[in-house]
């Protein structure tokens, strides 16, 4: 076994023969002639005229070896269904979604939008439209209409699928009303609209645009649709994803770079072997589930369970009793879901054999002690890994790999830089790099990005230059707008968000987009949003309003009508997920004398602290006024 800090050092000194090396776990129809141009920074080009296909590499080419193995394991605790797909079972199922799409004119380069909930059909559609070299673009089924709009016409598809209804509890969740809806309000029309009708909530088609799932894939129970040999440079998917500003960013992944970064992911960080099971308990409509419960594991020739379901229900042990029935190896969560379950009976855990499983990995969020501690006695002391990495990213940047060296945790540390990724943390006044241990930083990357991370924001060279790039003083590096510490040891610790984005259990939300939504409501005048700790999810949105009028809160009431109307005008545009879990109501808002809204001492209040440095602040008592809010 090479050491890890050999590796690293190969991986970034000795760059292309490094990931010449890594390519070689895919399967390529022509190889790479160049393994990284990087002569237009920061745009990298991994690969360059090779030609591969995501599809092929997920699924047929294990067809060789590998046709009756288990591939797809859709569990629903939701609808009571259990259904495993052979790697066979899924080529047939994948062919059939690309065929339908194929019929609708979809062709390589085309934009397929899928908002669909956690059912094996999402998974068959993501493989078709990489199949074709279509490019997908996933919303997560909890964003609501408008949301999902600005997704339709910045990405702008040929076709969207979709289902009637998700369910959440037992409780049909409607989707296409949503949909509909959002098509309205898009500049861009799709033309048509696939609809898996699930029979959870009646809805009416649309004549001329809405073709049925089960009648299409009746047709194409045997049809042969071939893989789409595409360059790899060909964009594979775009996912939205939230920053400072209130537009989504279109985060554009490539296919070759991808597909390697996956691959090696698998072996190397993982410790995943063909033939294993890996459960990723994420959502479709995240980085996490797109790279870990449809591409990596299947890439790795193992089987993925696709879980519709809350984690408590039926009861708390529902997850340890799939890691016993399919025999889980490895298994990866969010520090949220586990704070969900350290809730429930810890004899939960016991009660299942989890000898299979080699470790848990969790991502998205810090991962507080006392849920690392907890979790990892339920767990008998196997290990529980924690992994550093964002949407743009594509796959981990911090962790431990444990399939190069084995290494032991620390705490609250996500690990060390991975191999490809050159970290650096620098100070964000002078662009200065920090190399003492426990000096605090931004954690930026120094290009090129390692394969697999984002090569642009889709449509938007310039944006993805200038949010991404020109951040920091002096120095052109990717910036992952996270504060970090790396101590003595090499292991970093993050402080959180140099920008406005907030982490609501792990779910990455830009806080300028809910002010957005809320500044719609008619009756408020002016709004600051901000994300505030929270024990169970790590931190949730608090909202802090102008009202226009202000002869309709006379009292606690009638604050609460507002409250709960504003929280409504959430609800409908964005979804639950951007729910503010407050709206209070405030005459003034704390501003610089340049009127910028003081949004970390706003925070800082809400979490009871001190707000430090307010010799810019122009109007005290604004501040004051939330305080004494709090308080009471
Ligand atoms: O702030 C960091 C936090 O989540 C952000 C990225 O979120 P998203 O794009 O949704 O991608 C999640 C992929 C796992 C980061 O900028 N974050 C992610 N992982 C961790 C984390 N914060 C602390 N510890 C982590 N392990």
């Amino acid at each position: 076994m090479a050491s890890f800090a050999d590796f690293h050092t190969r991986s970034i000194q000795d760059r292309d023969a490094f990931w010449a090396e890594q390519a070689k776990l895919v399967d390529w129809k022509v190889s790479p002639q160049q393994i990284c141009d990087y002569s237009n920074p920061p745009f990298a080009k991994w690969f360059v005229g090779g030609q591969t296909n995501l599809c092929h590499n997920a699924v047929d080419r294990h067809l060789a070896e590998r046709a009756d193995q288990a591939a797809l394991i859709f569990v629903s605790t939701e609808t009571d269904q259990e259904k495993t797909y052979t790697f066979r079972d899924l080529h047939a199922e994948v062919q059939r979604m690309a065929a339908i799409l194929k019929d609708l004119g979809v062709v390589k380069g085309d934009r397929v939008l899928i908002y669909m909930p956690m059912i094996a059909e999402a998974a068959f559609a993501m493989l078709a439209c990489a199949r074709l070299g279509a490019i997908h673009s996933v919303v997560f089924g909890g964003f609501a209409s408008h949301s999902l709009a600005t997704r339709i016409e910045d990405a702008s598809p040929k076709v969207i699928i979709s289902a009637d209804a998700g369910s959440r509890g037992g409780k049909g969740v409607p989707y296409k009303p949503l949909l509909d809806e959002a098509i309205k309000l898009s500049a861009h029309k799709p033309a048509h609209v696939i609809m898996v009708d699930r029979k959870l909530a009646p809805f009416t088609p649309v004549a001329g645009r809405d073709v049925d799932y089960a009648a299409e894939r009746a047709k194409h129970m045997d049809t042969v649709v071939p893989c789409e040999w595409v360059e790899s440079t060909h964009p594979s998917y775009t996912l939205y994803t939230s920053g400072t500003t209130g537009k989504p960013k279109g985060v554009q992944r490539d296919t070759g770079g991808y597909t390697v970064a996956l691959a090696a992911s698998m072996p190397h960080i993982f410790e995943g072997k063909p033939g294993g099971t890996f459960f990723c308990t994420s959502d479709i409509g995240w980085v996490v589930g797109h790279s870990y419960i449809i591409y990596g594991p299947l890439i790795g020739g193992m089987a993925t369970i696709l879980y519709e379901g809350l984690p408590i229900r039926p009861d708390g042990g529902i997850w340890w009793s799939l890691v016993e029935k399919y025999k889980v190896n490895v298994m990866f969560s969010a520090p949220t879901a586990i704070r969900v379950l350290k809730k429930q009976d810890p004899a939960l855990l016991s009660k299942y054999d989890l000898s299979s499983l080699q470790a848990l990995f969790l991502a998205g969020e810090p991962l507080d002690e006392p849920t690392a501690k907890w979790i990892s006695e339920g767990l008998n002391g196997k290990p529980i890994i924690d992994n550093y990495w964002q949407t743009e990213t594509g796959w981990p940047i911090l962790s431990i790999c444990n399939g190069v060296e084995k290494a032991p945790s620390k705490f609250g540390s996500p690990g060390k830089a991975i191999y490809g990724y050159n970290v650096k943390l620098v100070d964000d006044q002078t662009g200065e790099e920090l190399t003492g241990a426990n000096q605090k930083g931004v954690l930026t990357i120094e290009g090129p990005l390692p394969p697999g991370n984002l090569q642009t924001i889709w449509g938007d060279d310039k944006r993805f230059v200038s949010t991404y790039w020109n951040t920091v003083p002096n120095k052109m590096v990717y910036s992952t707008f996270d504060w970090a510490v790396r101590d003595e040891d090499g292991y970093f610790f993050i402080l959180g968000r140099t920008d406005d984005v907030i982490n609501v259990a792990g779910h990455r939300l830009g806080t300028r987009e809910i002010e957005e939504s809320i500044s719609s409501h008619p009756n408020v005048a002016e709004v600051a949003v901000v994300g505030v700790a929270d024990q169970l999810k790590g931190q949730v949105a608090m909202a802090f309003a102008i009202a226009k009028d202000t002869s309709c809160l006379t009292d606690d009431a009638a604050r609460k009508t507002l409250e709960a109307e504003v929280m409504k005008v959430v609800d409908s545009q964005l979804g639950a997920v951007a729910r503010p879990s407050r709206v209070i109501f405030v005459t003034a808002l704390p501003k610089t004398r340049s009127g910028k809204l003081l949004r970390r001492a706003i925070q800082a209040v809400a979490e009871g602290r001190d707000p430090g440095d307010l010799t810019t602040m122009d109007d005290p008592a604004a501040l004051q006024q939330i305080v004494d809010l709090i308080k009471s």
